[in-house]
């Protein structure tokens, strides 16, 4: 093989310990003094940027887990209407372009079929511009793209996306950031965010000493058949994408609801069987999840709670499960919670002996409909 596994039993765990640096890699040279360097989404970015007034995000997989949390970010830093789409939906209806919008796609191959033909489409379409965020430099969907930033995660040869997925979120983050800085966002509050992006590194490198944790947790998972996540806000997506990898790699079904939507149907579902994964930081949702997290537990549900360092104390009782996570800031927990999810899942499949960097039926790139 090319890349090598080192010491690592799979390339999906050595890819796992790669993020910090893969993060640290997908922003060198994209800060200075503090500050985003606009050019770094290409030739005429600037101006490009500032026009936007809305922004469209098409992708299919992870990619697209990591496009929904984005539009948390865009719409909250830039104050712009933030559509996500799955590339392969996007691509057989009629959805309406509003004007001067910005067509994003996210992949970490750049050839997915879907999201290539919906990009072509969108071009066909009246939208300002079009972004890719991408891993591979020369692939089709960055030659297609006028505008495009690089995650530098390096070849990910896992079908279960990691490394790829956390440094999309990195990419993503910038852009939210610099048309934050375009469209109105508070100096102070851009700078600290900026900071906040710095601390990644290290702070994956703080959430992957919860591996032997996770690992006990891990048996658990062994013999059941279903499990649920559960997130808030920008965690709703990365519970998706928590479901996401213990289904691809384990095969055990799994699902993620937001937590405020439990009363809606999943609690239907909750009993001694049923192990519920609930994502915990510490944020201004975390007393809404805290009474969600109550509503489960009194109907018997095997809980697993990550939660922030700060908030841990109090969160769980008697035979709940707790993964306190090191504390982080707003904008980076949902990257590095996004870790103990993925060994989670990592640990479940080896555990059940499933082949977990080629997982049956899926493919690293979808490059057929
Ligand atoms: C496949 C891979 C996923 C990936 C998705 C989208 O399903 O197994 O890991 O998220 O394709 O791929 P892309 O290359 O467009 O990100």
């Amino acid at each position: 093989d090319a890349v090598e596994r080192g010491e690592y039993r799979h390339y999906m765990l050595k890819e796992i310990h790669e993020q910090p640096q893969a993060i640290a890699d997908t922003l060198e040279g994209r800060l200075s003094g503090g500050h985003i360097l606009t050019e770094i989404f290409g030739v005429g970015a600037r101006e490009l940027l500032t026009r936007t007034r809305a922004v469209q995000i098409v992708a299919c997989g992870s990619s697209y887990h990591a496009a929904l949390i984005a539009r948390y970010w865009i719409e909250a830093f830039a104050g712009l209407p933030c559509i996500v789409e799955i590339a392969s939906e996007y691509r057989y209806r009629q959805s309406v372009v509003m004007p001067d919008s910005l067509l994003v796609t996210v992949s970490q191959s750049g050839e997915t079929a879907d999201t290539l033909a919906a990009l072509k489409l969108a071009k066909t379409r009246g939208y300002l511009s079009e972004l890719a965020i991408c891993n591979v430099p020369e692939s089709s969907i960055v030659r297609e793209s006028k505008l495009s930033l690089m995650t530098r995660a390096g070849p990910e040869i896992g079908v279960a996306s990691t490394k790829a997925f956390t440094t999309q979120l990195v990419a993503l983050a910038l852009l939210a950031l610099e048309l934050g800085r375009h469209h109105g966002l508070d100096n102070a509050r851009y700078e600290a965010l900026v900071k906040q992006l710095e601390t990644l590194p290290g702070a994956l490198r703080g959430v992957l000493t919860l591996d032997g944790a996770i690992k006990q947790m891990a048996q658990h998972f062994v013999s059941k058949q279903h499990a649920l996540f559960l997130g808030r806000g920008t965690q709703f997506p990365i519970a998706m994408e928590g479901a996401l990898k213990l289904k691809e790699i384990s095969y055990i079904h799994a699902e993620a609801y937001p937590a405020g939507e439990l009363k809606h149907g999943p609690l239907a579902l909750v009993d001694e069987d049923m192990p519920v994964i609930a994502v915990a930081p510490n944020d201004h949702l975390l007393e809404k999840l805290k009474s969600n997290i109550e509503e489960v537990r009194a109907r018997g549900a095997e809980l697993y709670v990550l939660a922030d360092e700060d908030v841990a104390h109090g969160m769980t009782r008697d035979r709940d499960h707790l993964i306190t996570v090191p504390r982080c800031g707003e904008l980076i927990a949902p990257i590095v919670f996004t870790v103990p999810l993925q060994l989670l899942a990592y640990h479940v499949a080896v555990l059940r002996g499933t082949d977990v960097d080629q997982p049956r039926n899926l493919a690293k790139s979808v490059t057929v409909e």
